[in-house]
């Protein structure tokens, strides 16, 4: 835990498969985020569940989630799939503390770098991610990973963020 964390009032715990309708609300009420089915949620809380971490309020109800996984083709990397907290969860230091604690996590703590895609117009999110470096003393690489021509119909490019070294990780929040 960090001392400059002011999200204390949330849990982090590993994802459970009961959590997976939740963190579909979650990002069909969150804004900016590609909706994947409820069923890439289940996926994601029990496939996925030992690189992925949840923020669960005062009823064990998901306020924040990170669904991240270590890419086969690039073992070395934790990467972040998805990061979304609740809009009245939000500007309180949750998402940093979610991506932390993921990082620490027993299943990915010897990623060596952390990466994560991003459009560009995604302001929170390239400031996340921006903090997150500069809090763990890491530098931030950038290329585009996925133009927009490869999407079916309207969406940005998605440009990669290689975030690293990473430093150890101490204890985890969440083994
Ligand atoms: C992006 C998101 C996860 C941030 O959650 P959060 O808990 O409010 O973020 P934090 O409080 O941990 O803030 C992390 C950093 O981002 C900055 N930040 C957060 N929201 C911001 C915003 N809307 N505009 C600019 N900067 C923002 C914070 O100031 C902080 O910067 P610092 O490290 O310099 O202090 C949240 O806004 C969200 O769920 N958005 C919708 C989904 C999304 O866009 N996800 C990211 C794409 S994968």
């Amino acid at each position: 835990m960090h001392t400059d964390d002011t999200s204390g009032a949330a849990t982090l715990r590993a994802p459970r498969a009961e959590d997976g309708s939740a963190i579909w609300r979650l990002v069909r009420d969150g804004g900016s985020l590609d909706l994947n089915s409820p069923y890439l949620y289940l996926l994601i809380c029990t496939d996925f569940a030992a690189t992925s971490i949840v923020a669960a309020d005062a009823d064990d109800a998901p306020v924040g989630f990170v669904a991240a996984y270590r890419p086969p083709a690039d073992p070395k990397a934790a990467f972040v799939w998805q990061v979304g907290v609740a809009s009245a969860a939000r500007g309180q230091g949750l998402a940093k503390r979610l991506i932390k604690g993921m990082l620490a996590r027993d299943a990915n703590r010897d990623a060596t770098e952390l990466t994560a895609t991003v459009t560009p117009s995604n302001q929170a999110s390239m400031a996340l991610f921006h903090g997150v470096a500069r809090d763990l003393g890491a530098q931030v690489t950038e290329r585009e990973r996925f133009a927009a021509s490869l999407f079916p119909e309207g969406h940005e490019a998605e440009r990669e963020l290689r975030i690293g070294p990473l430093p150890e990780r101490a204890d985890p929040e969440v083994p």
